[in-house]
């Protein structure tokens, strides 16, 4: 951390490094969720949205690494180990690969979207009581991501109804 940034954050910013740490985890296994829908994806799913499960994927994988960055220039690291990242993640459990076909796999995903938007929302009040606003800029950046995640697999859910 910068010697001006850790005058001002002092011992806040331990408490802004531990949100930016499960923020990551859930990033990382969201990440590999969209990813391995998007490869091993089942029935009609397969062919007609694969492709963007995997665009999402990288989308999430960003996040990551804007999390990454802001916790190495907070004097930390991000969790290494992904035998961590369920431990500090706040989606709860995640298996892809019981979440195969499109449907499921956009229900269970409007579930930690939703999330995500919560998280994003207190990390932004968070830094802001704080003083961080790097971090306040950052989650408020991400929060905009996630609200469009959100609306969007709302969006393609009800297009699945049948009318
Ligand atoms: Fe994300
Ligand atoms: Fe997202």
């Amino acid at each position: 951390m910068g010697r001006t940034e850790k005058r001002i954050l002092g011992k806040n910013a331990a408490k802004i490094i531990e949100i930016l740490k499960s923020a990551y985890c859930d990033e990382m296994r969201i990440f590999h969720y969209f990813w391995y829908v998007g490869i091993n994806m089942e029935g009609i799913g397969l062919v007609t949205y694969a492709a963007a499960l995997k665009t999402q994927a990288t989308g999430e994988l960003a996040h990551a690494e804007l999390l990454a960055d802001r916790i190495a220039e907070l004097g930390d690291l991000a969790p290494s180990n992904p035998s961590e990242w369920a431990k500090y993640s706040t989606i709860g459990l995640l298996d892809p690969a019981k979440h195969l076909t499109l449907r499921a796999a956009l229900e269970r995903a409007l579930q930690f979207e939703g999330k995500a938007v919560e998280n994003y929302n207190n990390l932004a009040k968070k830094a802001l009581t704080l003083g961080d606003y790097v971090t306040y800029n950052l989650a408020t950046t991400i929060l905009a991501d996630e609200v469009k995640d959100e609306q969007h697999t709302e969006d393609i859910l009800k297009s699945l109804e049948v009318k």
